[in-house]
């Protein structure tokens, strides 16, 4: 039985090997730069480098297009030999809390890349300004790590761009002015800078964007966010709670496609407009803890929420009013 066995284990690598023999060289580098004894036991030098865990080639040239890793074990700095996977259109980094150091410079050379996601690590440093060289990235997540400095504005440059998501790092500075002046090609972007340090005025320029969600919340940000809204939009999301924004409410123009609104914890004044109601879709808001005044209007027609908005959306304003509140005086 046994040599059969071993067939099974250790199967004859000229008849079934697609992987070209760079690409394995960098996995198989990448591999053994992890400072763990055994680092992904099954990522064998005799198996054919396209069946291994993680790894996606393209079904017609056999090049490695996606590295997909998830995985506590795997300790170290994110290794360079990722340069040398040449094709690689996917990477993700998920989960890897023992992941630590800097963005390698040699991400800045994967110029087919159009997902970049180092997620849930303990990576530090800056946002690389090398990633603008990226020219194909539609998806950048950078969320929950540890990342230092200010934004990059060229990033705004990269012409596919659609998912900015840097939240929960500890980002600092302002959103930079040239995010209103995306290419045309990145139309409706998707942005996520919640939970940093970001400062400074929301910039005037961010009023162009359509954007299809909006994150900036528990941030120390100012100035008047209501250039997010604007009647004819596709937002369905905009949550900028916890900053230090200050606009007339009573000014906004909602998109009808929006859906969860959250502006507590701010400086917002004003009266509720009644077209929140009357022009949207919205399934959840949030209003709380602002400088808010008047009557809140009636006549919700919500439908996941027919009996409309209990106090829990309005309560703690200057002087709101009125059902589901203190009747006005
Ligand atoms: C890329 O591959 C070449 C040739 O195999 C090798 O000399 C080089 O060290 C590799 N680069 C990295 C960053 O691993
Ligand atoms: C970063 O490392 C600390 C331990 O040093 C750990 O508790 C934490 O979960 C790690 N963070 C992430 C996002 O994995
Ligand atoms: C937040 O920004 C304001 C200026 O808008 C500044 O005075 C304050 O110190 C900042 N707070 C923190 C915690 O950085
Ligand atoms: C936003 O995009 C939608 C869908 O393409 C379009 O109909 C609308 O005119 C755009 N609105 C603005 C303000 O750019
Ligand atoms: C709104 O936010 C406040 C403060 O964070 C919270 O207490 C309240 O439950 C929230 N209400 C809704 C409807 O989410």
């Amino acid at each position: 039985m046994l040599p059969f066995l071993l067939f099974f284990l250790f199967p004859a690598h000229s008849a079934a090997e697609l992987c070209h023999p760079n690409d394995k060289a960098a996995l198989l580098a990448f591999k053994h730069s992890f400072s763990n004894p055994n680092p992904i036991p099954s990522w064998d030098p005799n198996f054919d480098c396209c069946s291994y865990y993680g790894v996606n080639c393209d079904e017609t040239t056999n090049y490695v297009i996606g590295l997909e890793m998830i995985s506590d074990y795997l300790t170290g700095t994110i290794p360079t030999a990722l340069a040398n996977l040449t094709h690689l259109q996917i990477l993700r980094l998920q989960k890897m809390p023992n992941l630590v150091g800097e963005i390698p410079s040699a991400i800045g050379e994967l110029t087919n890349l159009r997902f970049l996601e180092i997620s849930w690590t303990n990576i530090s440093g800056p946002v690389p300004h090398f990633l603008v060289k990226l020219k194909n990235l539609a998806f950048l997540e950078l969320q929950f790590n540890r990342l230092s400095g200010s934004i990059p504005p060229l990033l705004a440059t990269l012409p596919y761009l659609r998912v900015i998501d840097l939240s929960r790092n500890q980002l600092t500075g302002p959103i930079p002015e040239s995010f209103g002046y995306l290419p045309k090609t990145a139309e409706f972007p998707a942005l996520d800078l919640s939970h940093n340090k970001l400062s400074g005025d929301i910039p005037a320029s961010l009023a162009n964007l359509n954007f299809s969600s909006v994150e900036i919340s528990r941030n120390n940000l100012s100035g008047d966010a209501s250039v997010f809204f604007g009647k004819g939009k596709i937002t369905t999301v905009i949550s900028i709670s916890r900053n230090n924004f200050e606009f007339d409410f009573a000014k906004v123009s909602f998109m009808e496609s929006l859906v969860i609104l959250d502006i507590s914890h701010n400086k917002i004044y004003g009266s509720i407009p009644p077209q929140i109601i009357e022009d949207t879709l919205l399934q959840r808001l949030n209003l709380t803890y602002n400088r808010l005044c008047g009557k809140v209007p009636t006549g919700w027609k919500l439908k996941f929420n027919p009996e409309g908005w209990d106090y829990t959306s309005f309560f703690h304003n200057r002087c709101l009013c009125g059902i589901p509140l203190d009747p006005c005086k």
